[in-house]
C-alpha cells in the first residue's frame, strides 16, 4: 500500500461487526477470565483497542516501527524528557516551542538535568559541545515561529559518530509526517503535538512519540503509564477519523501556503517573509532535501511569519481586520489560524529581551494557512493590508 491508502486503512481492520471504519471502546475497564489476568486488555491506562489502532496509524504515518499516542503534544514531550536523570545534559536549541523550553528550564532543571542551548542551524557547534553527561539532543526543524531549518541527517552524523547512545529527538510538528520523516534520517524519537496537522480539525488536543528502537519504546511506555497522560479513546477516535483525510489536507496546505508566502514576498507593506520553500530562506537548500512528500515532492508545510513594516497599532489593526483569517492560537486545523506571537501565549510572559532573542519582534505575525481557497484568503489579507494603511 502506498501512504494515502495507508492513511485511509490502517488501524481499520473490521472486528466481529464488520464495522468498515473502528468503534470507539469508550471503556475504563475490561473483565478478566482468569485472576491471573491473562487477557489482553485489562485497564484503559494500559492499552485500549481503540487508542491501540491510533498507534498502528500514527506509526505508519512516520514510517516507524512503534508509537504511543498521548493525551496532549506536551504529554508526549514529558514522557521523552523523563528518559533522563539527575546529573544528565541535554542540548537544545533557544528556538522551540516555549512550554518546551519552559518544561526543561523549570521542572527538569530542578531534578538535576541540565539544559544547553546551542543554535543548531550551524551544525558545527555542535563540535566540542557534547561531553560525557549529554544523553540527548532535542529540536525542531522547521522552528516556531521563524521556521529555521535544522539539517537532521547531518545531526544525528555528528551525534552519533560522537556518542551512539546519544538520543536526538525532533518535534516534528511544524512539518508534519507528511513532508518530513525524521526517523529515516537516523532520529531515535520523534514527537508530535497531535492537535496540529494529524488531528487537524482545532478540536482534540493530543500527542505521540514515535521509535524504531525497542528499548526506548519499552522505557518510554512505562513513564506514560506511570505518569498517566494517555488520550481518552474517544479523542483517540476522532483522530484516526482525522488521519484518512491527512494526505489530502497535507497537499492542500502545501499548496496554499506557497502561494501566500509567494504573495507576502511580493508585498510591499511585508518586510520579510519567512517559509522554507522560499529560495531566499537562509535554510532552502536544506528543507529542499529533508522536507519531502511520501512520493518525493517537495513539501514546505503550512506554516509562514512575516513581518510588517509597521508598529505595534499597525500590526493590530492588520490582525483585527482579518474576517476570514481566525485570530487564534494553534495551527494545522482546516482553518487559517493567525497569532501574534509577542502579545499572545505562550511568548506573552517573557521579557522584551528575551522575545527579541528569539525573533519575536513586535511586528511579527505567524500564521497557519488552512485548505480554504486561497483566493479567498488573499482577498482577506488584501483587505487587512488596505485598513492598516488608512
Ligand atoms: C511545536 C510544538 N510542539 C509541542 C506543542 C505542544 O502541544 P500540545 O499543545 O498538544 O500539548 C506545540 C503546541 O503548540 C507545538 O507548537
Amino acid at each position: 500500500m502506498r501512504y494515502g491508502t495507508k492513511a485511509v486503512w490502517i488501524g481499520n481492520e473490521p472486528d466481529y461487526t464488520g464495522a468498515v471504519v473502528p468503534p470507539i471502546y469508550m471503556v475504563s475497564t475490561f473483565r478478566q477470565k482468569d485472576p491471573e489476568i491473562k487477557d489482553k486488555y485489562v485497564y484503559t491506562r494500559l492499552g485500549n483497542p481503540t487508542i491501540e489502532r491510533l498507534e498502528k496509524k500514527i506509526a505508519t504515518l512516520e514510517e516507524g516501527e512503534y508509537a504511543i499516542a498521548t493525551a496532549s503534544g506536551m504529554a508526549a514531550i514529558d514522557t521523552v524528557l523523563r528518559l533522563l536523570k539527575p546529573g544528565d545534559e541535554i542540548i537544545t536549541m533557544e528556538s522551540l516551542y516555549a512550554t518546551t523550553i519552559n518544561l526543561m528550564k523549570t521542572t527538569y532543571s530542578r531534578y538535576g538535568v541540565k539544559v544547553k542551548f546551542i543554535d543548531l542551524t550551524k551544525t558545527e557547534n555542535l563540535m566540542g559541545n557534547i561531553s560525557r553527561e549529554t544523553k540527548m539532543i532535542y529540536f525542531e526543524t522547521p522552528t516556531n515561529p521563524l521556521l529555521k531549518i535544522v539539517d537532521i541527517e547531518e545531526v544525528c552524523k555528528i551525534v552519533k559518530d560522537e556518542n551512539s547512545e546519544v538520543i536526538v529527538v525532533v518535534d516534528n510538528t511544524f512539518a508534519s509526517p507528511y513532508n518530513q520523516r525524521p526517523l529515516k534520517m537516523g532520529v531515535d524519537i520523534v514527537v508530535h503535538s497531535t492537535t496540529k496537522y494529524i488531528g487537524g480539525h482545532s478540536d482534540i488536543i493530543g500527542g505521540a512519540i514515535v521509535t524504531n528502537n525497542e528499548e526506548i519504546y519499552n522505557k518510554l511506555r512505562a513513564n506514560l503509564i506511570s505518569s498517566g497522560g494517555v488520550p481518552s479513546p474517544f479523542d483517540a477516535w476522532l483522530l484516526l477519523r482525522s488521519i484518512r483525510t491527512f494526505h489530502l489536507r497535507m497537499e492542500k496546505h502545501n499548496y496554499n501556503a506557497m502561494k501566500i508566502a509567494q504573495y507576502l514576498s511580493e508585498k510591499e507593506d511585508v518586510e520579510k517573509t519567512y517559509y522554507p520553500g522560499l529560495k531566499d530562506h537562509e535554510g532552502h537548500e536544506i528543507a529542499k532535501k529533508q522536507m519531502r512528500t511520501p512520493y518525493g515532492n517537495e513539501g514546505y508545510g503550512g506554516m509562514i511569519s512575516f513581518q510588517l513594516k509597521t508598529d505595534l497599532k499597525g500590526v493590530r489593526k492588520f490582525l483585527k481586520s482579518l474576517r476570514i483569517i481566525a485570530l487564534a492560537v494553534s495551527l494545522g486545523g482546516t482553518e487559517s489560524l493567525i497569532v501574534h506571537p509577542a502579545s499572545m501565549p505562550p511568548y506573552k510572559p517573557l521579557t522584551k529581551e528575551e522575545k527579541e532573542r528569539m525573533g519575536i519582534w513586535d511586528n511579527l505575525i505567524r500564521f497557519s494557512v488552512g485548505i480554504e481557497d486561497v483566493e479567498d484568503l488573499i482577498e482577506d489579507l488584501e483587505t487587512a493590508f488596505k485598513e492598516m494603511r488608512e
